[in-house]
């Protein structure tokens, strides 16, 4: 979809958007339009009992030798109350409604808010672009294996969506960062969204080297660089599969020349397909695990939106890229491995691998970067889908300074987290038998904490947290601005994140 902002005396065409706040309010362009039309639309309104409540609209045909083809009447709600999130609700509403409508060009009239309530609402043009954003993000399909590009419910995809207001220019502005994290959010999308015969370590990494472009240092770790630094408990997980595993360094610089400060790390679980290995997956829903490289996914998006918009920040991202399959070679439950850390494993579970896989990247990133803070996400355990649904993120914490700047960004982006504890009780409940430790818990208590626990065991002193997405990274079903299918949950809260405390201003 193309985005485009024009000033609002340049004559639309094909469908026009017009905003209605609570009341009904109408808004200028509406009213104005509705003097012309003699009181037509403020009927129409009527008639279908529209109060302009978000999420509410109404089509309106235009008269015949008009150049636009519909009047869209958009319910914005209580305009003294529009925030960010709530603009981009409405650009993904809008967006939704259009295609649904088969309108493949659209302009949205934006008014002042504060012509449209009794309050001062947001500005005009950060109003602009927070919708111009949730509408990119809702138009977000991936598609590219349908060689008949045509929808079953009838809806089309919009082509040029135009933003209509006085100071076009500022609002073109606002939206060139919200631009860029959306192209992460895209990229996250489509990695999570590729099959596992297409996305497998060695691609994957490749995808990661796209960044570069940007002006990214990419380097990769071999596998005989990884056995050479010890990471046996990566190593072990892959061992099974044809595809060489490998862990891919992302750094991002923005700080002005000369300055030199800690980085920021965000650590990924990256298996690009999970079977479970030896400790085999049943059958129905394997397909599923193609994206279990979900972490990685985010932090290779995350990197993107951050070089994208040139973040004053010096961010690390690390990615353990492996594929977890039973074959002759595969991991045995019972393994013992070394890990990176010097720490012996038992592989009790060879279904319980991201862990393993984290364990050795987490260790390698504080090693050598000595960063600030280290964030990990991954597509950790179905436990967590048990404890949290499908809209909270599991939050796991060292630090309650770091997980209180976690839930901040949670709240402004709405990508929701809920703190979950950790403890020496349930640390105790790993302890190994006939090594340090094991990779699995015992029975089915507290399975979710107990990886944490795992996890923690490879972290020294660094204020860490630990982010399970195993319930946000696929969505089965649509919202305002997610479609259903990959989300990129984690690159708006980490970008939030990095903005409001790691980000030189
Ligand atoms: N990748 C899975 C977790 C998962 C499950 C992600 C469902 C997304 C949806 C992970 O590797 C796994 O298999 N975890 C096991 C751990 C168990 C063996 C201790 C699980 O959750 O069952
Ligand atoms: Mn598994
Ligand atoms: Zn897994």
């Amino acid at each position: 979809m193309h985005i485009a902002f024009a000033e609002s005396a340049r004559a639309p065409a094909g469908a026009l958007v017009v905003l209605v706040a609570a009341g009904p309010k109408l808004s200028p362009t509406a009213r104005r339009l509705d003097r012309l039309a003699k009181g037509q639309i403020a009927r129409a309104l009527k008639l279908a009992k529209r109060q302009g409540k978000a999420g509410e609209f109404h089509v309106i045909e235009a008269p015949r030798g008009s150049r636009v083809t519909r009047l869209v009447l958009a319910g914005i709600g209580a305009a003294k109350e529009m925030t960010d999130l709530g603009a981009e609700a409405l650009g993904g509403r809008i967006v939704r409604q259009l295609g649904a409508i088969g309108e493949t060009e659209a302009s949205v009239a934006i008014d002042p808010m504060a012509s449209l309530g009794d309050g001062i609402g947001m500005d005009a043009a950060d109003f602009a672009a927070r919708v111009a954003s949730g509408a990119r993000l809702a138009a977000y399909r991936f598609d590219k294996y349908k060689t008949k590009k045509k929808s079953e419910n009838g809806s089309v995809a919009v082509k040029t969506l135009t933003l209509r207001l006085d100071g076009a220019a500022a609002a073109r502005r606002a939206f060139q960062p919200l631009d860029k994290i959306a192209d992460g959010v895209v990229l996250t999308r489509d990695l999570v969204s590729e099959p596992a015969n297409v996305l497998y370590p060695e691609s994957l990494a490749k995808r990661a080297k796209d960044l570069a472009k940007l002006g990214v240092e990419v380097d990769v770790l071999t596998e005989a660089q990884m056995r050479k630094l010890g990471m046996n408990a990566l190593l072990g997980v892959g061992q099974g599969s044809v595809r060489k595993p490998c862990t891919v360094i992302m750094e991002w610089n923005g700080l002005p020349k000369g300055t030199r400060k800690k980085p920021v790390a965000f650590v990924g679980k990256g298996v690009t397909f999970d079977t479970g290995g030896i400790s085999i997956k049943p059958a129905a829903g394997m397909e599923d695990m193609k994206w279990d490289m979900g972490g990685a996914g985010v932090v290779i998006g995350l990197m993107k939106a951050l070089a994208g918009r040139k973040a004053k920040v010096h961010a690390v991202g690390a990615i353990g890229l492996v594929e977890n399959m039973p074959d002759g070679n595969a991991q045995r439950p019972g393994d013992i491995v070394t890990s990176m850390s010097g720490q012996t494993i038992e592989v009790l579970n060879t279904d319980a691998e991201g862990r393993l896989v984290l364990a050795d990247v987490l260790w390698y990133t504080q090693d050598r970067f000595k960063p600030e803070a280290m964030i990990d996400l991954a597509t950790l355990t179905g436990a967590i889908i048990v404890a949290l649904g499908e809209d909270y993120a599991g939050l796991f914490s060292n630090d309650d300074a770091l997980a209180e700047k976690i839930a901040a960004a949670s709240k402004a982006t709405d990508e929701k987290v809920w703190r979950l504890p950790l403890d020496d009780a349930f640390d105790r409940m790993i302890d190994g038998d006939a090594a340090d430790v094991k990779n699995i818990g015992s029975g089915r208590s507290a399975g979710s904490i107990t990886a944490a626990q795992f996890l923690q065991r490879f972290v020294n002193k660094v204020p860490w947290a630990h982010l399970d997405i195993a319930g946000v990274t696929w969505s089965k079903k649509d919202r305002p601005t997610t479609p259903k299918g990959g989300t990129g949950f984690g690159v708006r809260l980490l970008d939030r994140l990095v903005a409001d405390h790691f980000e030189q201003h």
